[in-house]
């Protein structure tokens, strides 16, 4: 990308959902590379606005609160805060970090959809889709469990299998159930408004497979021009869900905007957020400008899982709109696994930033070096314990921290820490001619969006500030020549200057560290002001810039790990918590101990037993679902739980007056669920 092009900048990374903490997958894909990207754009002295926020919306929030027995709203609140925590403390340096709840994100994905509604792009369409009765709302693709036509599993979700990996329609499911209620859903005729991706498609094809095609990067071209071969189809904008942006039409009271609808229009809304707080113009970011080499330079940085999104439905959107820019590119990763798995929230398989941060406080950049240094930017790649800690041991500590601190060490024994001329140039031209060329390169690569290839070229810098003290052995040549070692050492110090201008990027705590010990007081050190040193500069202490990772931190991280896997083994296969109730409905349900008195199947069926309970107040009939557990004859006698005042049901003609309780285990299993001893009929159960 010709850099040197656009004076303007408008870089976003992917709004994470607001439904769990952040881990290190989430860094590698799409915020660690958008940071570096922008840090080295601001150093460059461009005009550069990096947008984030939190995605509230969609079935991944609702979901979540169903499962945590809780709402929407205080799922988002938590991890809105927690994410932006974490960011934060991680340097990932956003010029705003906003949210889709905010009231000017609502508006402004209403006024998106409108402007497309009245120039007619959209189709309306009316299709089947399920709901629930009993829950009276139609579900969302997630809401809805079945077996999956491919493989046969009974768990198969409305829109995937996750055993197959086959993407699924709901009414593909076998024997679909609602998770509202478990009940088979309906099929009822709903109203829906589509982008018709089928009609942009020739546009597509020419600005994205002809215009980019030495842009993209090649794992995101080959996923675009694989999905415009199969050819696009219409895509619903609007969904039946009570979460969400209003659709702003009279007639669709009670419909929402589809997530990826109103999700990366929060980039355009969260830039006018700030626009509006720092006094700034948020349509020079956006908008067409009347001349284009005034428009702004729009990226995105996402994950392999957004490409779609990102490079097909968002700019037909845009491009439909009419008024704003178009994506310049597109830099997705892929996957970063650990320890040879996928990262899985579901089974707590990750390493959670807010869980580093408590186990490793102010090593940051200990992490952000890891994760650059295997960014998933070509294929997927791997974390591993061990490998962060070669890494930050042999690199970090080995290589870079080394340098820097022999250079202070010696500055400080012959010296006192005390610059003296004022030669503001290496004077060793081969030292000299290096470093200009670790600069292009870091340059080169980083405006190709290589990331692992531009962090090398800085610790090159390194290599080579070791190798120079290692030739020229300053502890021996001060004995001869105290002059010419203050020579070579002040080079190093300019070595470790331009180190530090290079590495601010990539180790932003770490670079700052370094200007302070050599009392450079600068916030940050831009690439056209070179570090100086005055004659008679002082130098600050040395101080070690990282640390030797033992090996018994890795062991306790591996076996943190070890632990969570075996607890996730058994919570799997535990059934969901349900929603929190009230004291007063638990008390409303009357439950007592009962004793059977008498026992028998019930005919032409499985798994009945008629039994009569003692309840002590009564002898009743009920109807349970256990005779594939207990033959009649056994369970005579035995006590029991049973709720009394159910309202009473007719089963097989039979009026069943209470409900038996039953613990079930992960296998379907029943069992009693007893008195640890005999008590009389009657006993409350509470
Ligand atoms: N929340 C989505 C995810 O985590 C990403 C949304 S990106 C945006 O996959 F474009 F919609 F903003
Ligand atoms: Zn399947």
């Amino acid at each position: 990308m010709k850099q040197e092009l656009y004076k303007r900048y408008t870089i976003t990374s992917a709004l994470p959902y607001a439904n769990g903490p952040l881990h290190i997958g989430h860094l590698a894909g799409a915020y660690i590379p958008a940071d570096i990207f922008v840090r080295y754009l601001r150093l460059k002295g461009k005009d550069v606005v990096y947008i984030c926020g939190s995605d509230e919306h969609g079935a991944a929030i609702t979901i979540k609160a169903k499962k945590e027995g809780t709402t929407p709203q205080q799922i988002i609140d938590k991890y809105h805060q927690q994410i932006k925590n974490s960011f934060e403390e991680f340097g990932i340096a956003f010029d705003f970090y906003h949210r889709t709840s905010a009231a000017i994100h609502h508006e402004t994905s209403k006024e998106f959809f409108l402007n497309l509604y009245h120039k007619g792009e959209f189709v309306e369409k009316f299709s089947e889709q399920y709901y629930d009765a009993e829950f009276d709302q139609f579900l969302a693709d997630r809401y809805i469990t079945g077996t999956c036509p491919h493989c046969g599993n009974e768990n198969a979700y409305g829109d995937q299998c996750e055993k197959c990996g086959t993407s699924l329609n709901p009414t593909d499911l076998i024997n679909p159930k609602s998770t509202l209620s478990g009940k088979t859903p309906v099929l009822r005729p709903t109203k829906h408004w589509y982008l018709p991706l089928d009609k942009y498609q020739p546009w597509l094809e020419k600005w994205l497979l002809e215009g980019k095609k030495d842009k993209l990067k090649p794992n995101v071209y080959g996923q675009c021009s694989s999905w415009l071969k199969q050819g696009l189809q219409a895509r619903s904008m609007t969904r039946d869900l009570d979460w969400g942006v209003d659709v702003p039409l009279d007639e669709a009271k009670g419909k929402k905007l589809y997530v990826w609808l109103d999700a990366p229009i929060g980039y355009i809304s969260s830039t006018k957020q700030w626009a509006l707080d720092k006094g700034k113009d948020w349509e020079k970011y956006w908008k067409k400008q009347p001349n284009e080499a005034d428009n702004s330079c729009l990226i995105h940085f996402i994950g392999k899982d957004n490409i779609v999104f990102h490079c097909i439905t968002f700019p037909s959107i845009l491009h439909a709109h009419g008024d704003y820019i178009l994506p310049e590119n597109i830099p997705a990763n892929e996957f970063l696994n650990l320890e040879g798995e996928k990262l899985s929230t579901s089974r707590n398989h990750a390493v959670w930033l807010h869980e580093y941060l408590q186990d490793f406080p102010g090593k940051q950049d200990e992490l952000r070096y890891v994760l650059t240094s295997i960014l998933p930017e070509t294929s997927d790649s791997e974390f591993t314990w061990k490998d962060y800690q070669a890494r930050v041991n042999n690199e970090l500590v080995a290589i870079l921290g080394n340098f820097v601190n022999r250079v202070m060490v010696l500055m400080h024994k012959y010296f006192e820490g005390k610059v003296s001329g004022t030669s503001a140039h290496i004077t060793d031209e081969l030292v000299k001619s290096d470093i200009a060329k670790a600069y292009t390169e870091v340059e080169e690569s980083i405006g190709s969006y290589k990331f692992r290839q531009a962090l090398a070229a800085v610790m090159d810098v390194a290599r080579l500030g070791n190798r120079y003290l290692t030739e020229k052995e300053p502890w021996k040549l001060y004995k001869t020549d105290p002059e010419q070692t203050r020579e070579v050492l002040q080079n190093c110090l300019h070595i470790i200057g331009h180190l530090g201008v290079l590495m601010q990027p990539f180790l932003p705590f770490s670079a700052k560290k370094i200007f302070a010990m050599l009392h450079i007081n600068r916030d940050s050190v831009d690439y056209n002001t070179p570090v100086w040193f005055e004659d008679g500069h002082s130098l600050g202490q040395a101080e070690l810039l990282f640390e030797k990772v033992e090996d018994s931190v890795i062991e306790a991280q591996l076996n943190k790990l070890k632990e969570r896997a075996n607890a996730a083994a058994v919570s799997q296969s535990t059934a969901p918590a349900k929603a929190n109730i009230s004291y007063e409905q638990f008390t409303s349900m009357d439950i007592r101990v009962g004793t059977i008195l008498t026992a028998e199947k019930v005919a032409k069926t499985k798994k009945l037993l008629k039994l009569t309970i003692d309840t002590g107040i009564d002898q009743r009939t009920v109807v349970s679902g256990i005779a594939e557990y207990y033959a009649p004859e056994t369970i005579v006698g035995q006590q029991v739980s049973i709720l009394v005042n159910l309202e009473p049901r007719e089963i097989k003609g039979i009026l069943s007056q209470g409900m038996i309780l039953m613990a079930e285990n992960s296998e379907g299993k029943l069992t009693f669920v007893q008195p640890a001893e005999k008590f009389e009929a009657g006993s409350v159960v509470r």
